[in-house]
């Protein structure tokens, strides 16, 4: 499907590195190589030729696309430097530590006329594609209320422990930008709507981890305004016992209303008033065109996570193919987009009131 000459090279070589290299295999990307944190551990992981360092691999003339799926606190300078080296970059989200960090991105890779992507992949369900076209069409009407949640259970212990924990590593906001971060894209994405404005509450259950202190938020509640007036809540948590991944969103809009869950992500709820509501298989049969363009097999086969990643990189390799940055995927303008709102998230808390996302 994908030109044959593009060849890509991953950074990071944990559950993210793992997850792009096999996406990218799956669309005839070839895949050049990986680094890790050393050679060794590169090449221990298994997936792909293992380079000796990161300037080598930005010194492969093979290497046209970038993906950095490292922590954090590396996206900066590595996507600075890929860019610099003149490659296309896909960067895992939140794009950077901070909005001055993920403007300088913005503008550098606007400058450079390169492709650029932020690995929002939880978009490219196909249910949440199809749901992104009924919107646009005023399926649901004005949108009115949005709600929902993101939760996790694998730091609720003590003794748990990540990179993501320490702030240095992973960033001020820990589960907001984790996995808050895809749930406020999500919702941006499908209404259309940009969040203006934000009152959040973060919440520290577990001081101490490992005998290390922690900085970082367990679990935050935040309301939300969006454009066009409608209102918003979502519960973010990475400490909720038995929530393995689910990330969940209703719409309620002036005529139709939707709701979705990542836990089972090929059916889609939409409610009506006046007739009975309805539940949408992922049958590509029975979806727009852009849910049945990221959808890859029959109905009733079911679709998921791994699947979203390479339904995006369809759509970013097609720009890489085509030379230009296109239009149907996160681009860094998203990623910064993003770290605006987070930044009204921190404000807000810090002060106990209402705060404009600053754009
Ligand atoms: N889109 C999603 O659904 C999703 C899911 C999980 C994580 N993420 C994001 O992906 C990124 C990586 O997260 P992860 O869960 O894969 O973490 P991870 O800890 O599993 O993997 C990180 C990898 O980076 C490597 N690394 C560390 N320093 C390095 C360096 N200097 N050069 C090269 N490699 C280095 C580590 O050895 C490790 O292999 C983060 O930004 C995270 O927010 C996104």
């Amino acid at each position: 499907m994908m030109n044959a000459v593009t060849g890509a090279a991953i950074v990071g070589t944990g559950f993210m590195g793992r997850v792009h290299v096999d996406a990218l295999r799956r669309l005839g990307v070839n895949v050049a190589g990986v680094v890790g944190s050393s050679r060794e551990r590169a090449e221990a992981a298994g997936l792909a030729p293992a380079y000796d360092s990161f300037e080598a691999m930005l010194a492969d003339t093979r290497v046209q696309a970038v993906h950095i799926a490292t922590p954090n606190h590396l996206h900066h300078a590595q996507v600075k430097a890929a860019i610099a080296a003149g490659k296309h970059v896909v960067c895992e989200k939140p794009l950077a530590m901070s909005s001055e960090e993920s403007a300088d991105l913005l503008e550098t890779a606007r400058r450079s006329g390169l492709v650029h992507a932020v690995n929002h992949n939880l978009r490219f369900y196909p249910l949440v594609q199809h749901l992104h076209g009924v919107i646009a069409d005023g399926g649901l009407g004005d949108i009115r209320l949005l709600s929902g949640h993101y939760l996790q259970d694998w730091l609720m212990r003590e003794t748990d422990w990540n990179w993501r924990v320490d702030r240095s590593l992973g960033g001020a906001l820990r589960a907001v930008g984790d996995i808050g971060s895809h749930w406020m894209d999500m919702t941006q994405f499908l209404t259309g709507l940009k969040i203006t404005a934000v009152m959040a509450d973060l919440a520290r259950f577990i001081e101490s981890r490992d005998s290390r202190d922690v900085e970082t938020e367990d679990a935050a509640t935040i309301l939300l305004h969006y454009e066009g007036g409608a209102r918003g809540a979502v519960v973010v948590s990475q400490v909720s016992p038995g929530r393995k991944n689910q990330l969940a969103f209703e719409i309620d809009g002036s005529k139709s209303s939707a709701a979705w869950s990542s836990e089972s992500p090929d059916e889609l709820w939409i409610g009506h008033g006046d007739r009975p509501s309805q539940l949408l298989p992922r049958d590509p049969n029975l979806l727009n065109d852009e849910g049945r363009a990221a959808s890859f097999v029959p109905g009733g086969h079911v679709e998921g996570y791994a699947d979203t990643f390479r339904a995006l990189y369809a759509a970013i390799y097609a720009a890489i193919d085509a030379g230009r940055p296109g239009t149907n995927y996160p681009t860094f303008a998203d990623g910064h987009d993003m770290m605006l709102v987070m930044d009204a998230i921190t404000r807000s808390a810090g002060e106990g009131r209402w705060a404009h996302v600053q754009r």
